[in-house]
């Protein structure tokens, strides 16, 4: 397959703003460095915080992060182009991720996938109009015991029907953020 190469240099979305504020430099010095043997070692969490904050990675913060690491832009970039959690283009609001692996396969998870395709008008990996939606495919979640299932940006949700994805769906809120704390549901929906 043939390499594609995409020119990211004119990606900045904030000109003359850093998008690594002093805010989020502080959380970086003071709950990351003290845990991590080494600046260098802080790069992928640091990656995570930046895609909380802008919700994907622009070139920019990836630049300012990689200074602030005092490591080689392209290192940082390597690094975040690598990993598929990482988004280097924006996404919607809510990152709908169907499992497409053995398991939930068998499961009907293809329903799943073209339910929410037909439903929101995309294809895998497309962004609604809005903005609100991104649909992705991903591999095996761990979870194949309760099959077939779907993570809601960070919340999973098990034994998925068509029925409940359109619960699931109707019952987000206008901002992510108001979500549940990830680190505490993950969602079973009771089955
Ligand atoms: Fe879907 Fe394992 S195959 S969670």
């Amino acid at each position: 397959m043939p390499w594609i190469s995409e020119d990211r240099r004119h990606t900045r979305v904030a000109e003359g703003q850093p998008l690594l504020t002093e805010s989020l430099k502080a959380v970086l010095r003071d709950k990351y460095f003290p845990r991590y043997p080494s600046k260098r070692a802080v790069l992928l969490p640091a990656l995570h915080l930046l895609q909380h904050e802008y919700n994907w990675l622009p070139t920019q913060a990836v630049q300012e992060i990689a200074e602030f690491l005092e490591i080689a832009p392209a290192e940082a970039l390597d690094t975040a182009s690598f990993y598929e959690e990482y988004w280097l283009k924006p996404k919607g609001k809510y990152l709908l991720q169907v499992c497409r692996s053995l398991t939930c396969e068998l499961c009907q998870s293809e329903q799943l996938r073209d339910h929410l395709s037909q439903k929101l008008n995309v294809d895998p990996g497309e962004t609604t109009a809005d903005k609100r939606f991104t649909l992705v495919e991903l591999e095996c979640l761990g979870a194949c015991g309760t099959a077939p299932v779907v993570m809601v940006n960070e919340v999973l949700h098990e034994n998925v029907t068509t029925d409940r994805l359109d619960q699931i769906i109707a019952a987000l809120p206008e901002d992510p953020h108001d979500m549940k704390d990830p680190g505490m549901t993950w969602d079973n929906d009771g089955h």
